[in-house]
């Protein structure tokens, strides 16, 4: 009797023992299995980090994981996405991220036979990193970000968004500037022909008294006023234009 009795205890802790740690432990390599593939990377502890870096470095089929559109994206972001597979570890004889000393003499070569290098490829170096869809100013960023951390100071292509473009075309500081000086300057700079002058406060406000600077503008623009012509004669775009009027009315406070 005693002996059942026993073995029934034995198997009520077998149950308990399976269903506290048993059962949690399967759902989560069940779990495991789905979310992540193999899940335990039992390589992790017995390979070095160059030899995981090399084995998780698939050449030829890196794809740049990012939000901005092919074209647009930034030296870092092409480095943290492909480059880092070998420059990371300065694999296979690539000069290392950050080590001055392994990118001096190439830095010495210049910018443009790096980055010449770095489109086409060079000895175990594959044209582009080995991603095809990275552009062409993409790659020279990501050479210039690179040879940047390591002491040079390369002057890599911009990247253009939309909004910076257009916003930089009509910068009345820039674009106005030079619309001014090509065209308003004649009557403006002097005041000829009774237009406001060019810094004279009291001139510009006599015309924008009790008025939007925006209707005021729209209205020369369509119309002209007196002598001033319809656009003040200019022949480019409505919008430089206008940075034009802003670039004088901003000069006028
Ligand atoms: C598969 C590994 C690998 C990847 C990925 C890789 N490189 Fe390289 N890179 C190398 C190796 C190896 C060298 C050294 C080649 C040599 O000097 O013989 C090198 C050299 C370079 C050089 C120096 C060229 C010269 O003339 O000295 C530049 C610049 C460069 N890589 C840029 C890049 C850029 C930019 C990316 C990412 C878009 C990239 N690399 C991705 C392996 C790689
Ligand atoms: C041929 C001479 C002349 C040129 C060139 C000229 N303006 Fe004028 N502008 C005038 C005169 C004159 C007035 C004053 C009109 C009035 O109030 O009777 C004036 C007025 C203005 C005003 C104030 C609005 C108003 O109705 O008075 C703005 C804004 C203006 N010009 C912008 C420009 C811009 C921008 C350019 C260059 C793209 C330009 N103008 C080129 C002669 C000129």
């Amino acid at each position: 009797m005693s002996g059942s009795n026993t073995s029934g205890v034995q198997s009520f802790i077998t149950y308990v023992v399976l269903g506290v740690v048993g059962v949690p432990l399967f759902v989560f390599m069940v779990a495991k299995l789905y979310t992540s593939g193999s899940g335990v990377n039992l390589g992790l502890m017995t390979m070095t980090n160059e030899a995981i870096q090399a084995r998780l470095q698939p050449v030829g089929t890196s794809k740049v994981v990012d939000s901005a559109p092919i074209g647009q994206r930034s030296g870092k972001i092409v480095y943290e996405n492909v480059c880092i597979s070998c420059h990371g570890a300065g694999l296979m004889g690539s000069p290392k991220f950050g080590d001055s000393g392994a990118w001096g003499p190439r830095i010495a070569k210049g910018y443009e036979t790096l980055w010449t290098h770095a489109i086409k490829g060079f000895n175990a170096m594959p044209a582009r990193g080995g991603s095809t869809d990275l552009t062409d100013d993409e790659v020279k960023r990501a050479v210039a970000y690179m040879a940047d951390q390591a002491g040079a100071k390369f002057e890599a292509p911009a990247v253009a968004t939309a909004s910076g473009a257009a916003g930089a075309a009509l910068d009345p500081e820039t674009k106005g500037k030079e619309v001014y000086e090509s065209t308003c300057q004649a009557c403006h700079g002097t005041g000829a022909a009774g237009a406001p002058k060019f810094g004279n406060k009291a001139d510009w406000s006599a015309k924008l008294q009790g008025k939007k600077p925006e209707d005021v503008i729209e209205n020369v623009l369509k119309n002209g006023n007196g002598a001033m012509p319809p656009k003040g004669g200019y022949s480019g775009s409505d919008d430089e234009f206008r940075a034009a009027a802003h670039y004088m009315i901003n000069h006028a406070k």
